[in-house]
């Protein structure tokens, strides 16, 4: 019997290998071009890390599990914990703001659909030490620049306030943790039953009603009389954020009460990107305002951040029919004949001295099986090394793309492989 991979797990081929990478590329140099710089912290972590704070959602998708020395570990659910736990131990001496990101894969247990793995990889951004609304506002304007720069247009930001709801249920970070569980799943009959334990029965109308608040900023000012007048300086807050963001030439932002999110440590903005084009795992992005660093040890300070999902990001690319700077290789080398075996060889070996990208025959091919082979893999160029060509200190080159066919020195066939490509519509 083959053996099978893990249920929820991806085995990526070359071709979606260089989609991810490409979009990775893009989420690297825009979080660069904002002043982010990258961090790495282990895929293994403490399994205290993530109990402290992070939900019961999050505990109950955990892969923990007990090493040789007894120690609880778990693979890491996300990011945000690790960079905390790193900023508290160690970055909190750099200089403030500290601007980070970090891309890997993290680990849930979650029941596995399209869009929705027990292994996926995150594109992370972090700052912490920056006022909440300087910061807040720059990362919600980084993560809506990803997207542009990846090409996916057609999405919907949503922004709330979890600071509204845990300052108008006043309850114990426990109690409050799980009635926000519930109306972050939308579990209403979960919520009404956890509500009747605290004897809150009376709110339960209020919330589903205040979960559904969405739109311009009249919603603000619906949602303040829901929770009777609780709340304001959350809604003057987003107000301000939204002023703000206009001057980042982010127009309109979608008001969003609704947004709770799935993760335990948020205490301010909360935010949220879909993709429609997903189907039911559309949230390409989540993230938000949170108090992590108190819990871990350190000093209070605002920290701010969110997570692309990058498996989802590319569906939603691809979904689009964007299309995707994907590397391909240059030149593939093919000697016409068996005695030119030896001299293609040298003009492989020019050709990536050059930094040029080049393969050749490995088969012993003919030259139209190499030809087909050349196309198969999508490189740009075949290079020919016959006799005659070589004789005059030419290769004849074949472009793959137009069918046209020349003679030229290898310096020229470097130089054209080097010109920078014109994206192809
Ligand atoms: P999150 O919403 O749990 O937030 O995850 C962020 C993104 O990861 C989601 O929007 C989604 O695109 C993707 N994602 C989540 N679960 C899966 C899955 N099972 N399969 C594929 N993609 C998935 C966080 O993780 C926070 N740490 C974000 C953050 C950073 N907040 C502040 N800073």
């Amino acid at each position: 019997m083959p053996i099978e991979r893990p249920r929820g797990t991806n085995d990526y081929g070359p071709e979606e290998m260089a989609r991810r990478r490409a979009v990775e590329g893009i989420l690297k140099d825009v979080a660069h071009r904002f002043g982010f710089r990258e961090i790495a912290t282990p895929t293994i972590e403490h399994l205290d890390l993530f109990t402290k704070k992070s939900g019961p959602g999050i505990i109950e998708e955990l892969y923990a599990f007990k090493d040789k020395s007894d120690r609880d570990l778990a693979l890491r659910p996300e990011f945000t914990a690790s960079i905390v736990r790193f900023y508290v131990a160690e970055l909190r001496n750099l200089p403030k703001p500290i601007k980070v990101y970090s891309v890997g894969n993290v680990f849930r247990y979650e029941e596995p659909q399209k869009g929705r793995y027990r292994e996926f990889t995150q594109f992370n951004a972090e700052i912490i030490g920056a006022p909440s609304l300087q910061g807040d506002a720059e990362v919600i304007a980084l993560a809506i620049e990803c997207l542009h720069a990846v090409g996916v247009k057609d999405v919907r930001v949503r922004v709330g306030h979890i600071g509204m709801l845990r300052a108008f249920l006043k309850l114990s970070p426990e109690d409050q943790g799980k009635v926000l569980h519930w109306l972050d799943k939308r579990n209403f009959p979960a919520l009404a039953q956890e509500l009747t334990r605290l004897g809150l029965e009376r709110l339960e109308s209020a919330l589903r009603q205040y979960v559904e608040l969405k739109g311009g900023p009249e919603v603000l000012d619906k949602g303040a009389k829901l929770l009777q007048g609780g709340g304001a300086e959350g809604f003057d807050y987003l107000k301000a954020l939204a002023a703000r963001l206009r001057s980042y030439g982010i127009e309109h932002v979608t008001f969003d009460l609704g947004v709770v999110r799935g993760l335990d440590y948020y205490t301010g903005m909360v935010f949220e990107v879909d993709s429609p084009n997903l189907g039911a795992e559309k949230q390409v992005m989540g993230g938000g305002a949170y108090t992590l660093a108190e819990l871990l040890g350190g000093d209070p300070v605002p920290q701010t951040g969110f997570a692309f999902g990058l498996d989802r990001v590319v569906l939603a690319a691809e979904a689009e029919g964007v299309k995707l700077p994907v590397p391909r290789l240059d030149c593939y080398v093919i000697p016409i004949g068996a005695p030119m075996q030896a001299k293609a060889l040298e003009v492989l070996v020019s050709l990536r001295r050059a930094g040029v990208s080049a393969d050749i025959d490995l088969l012993g091919r003919g030259p139209s099986k190499n030809l087909d082979y050349a196309n198969a893999i999508r490189a740009r160029f075949a290079v020919l090394a016959g006799e005659t060509e070589l004789k005059k200190g030419l290769v004849a080159v074949k472009d793959l793309d137009s069918g046209a066919q020349e003679e030229m020195k290898l310096d020229d066939l470097i130089a054209r492989a080097k010109a920078p490509q014109r994206p192809k519509a």
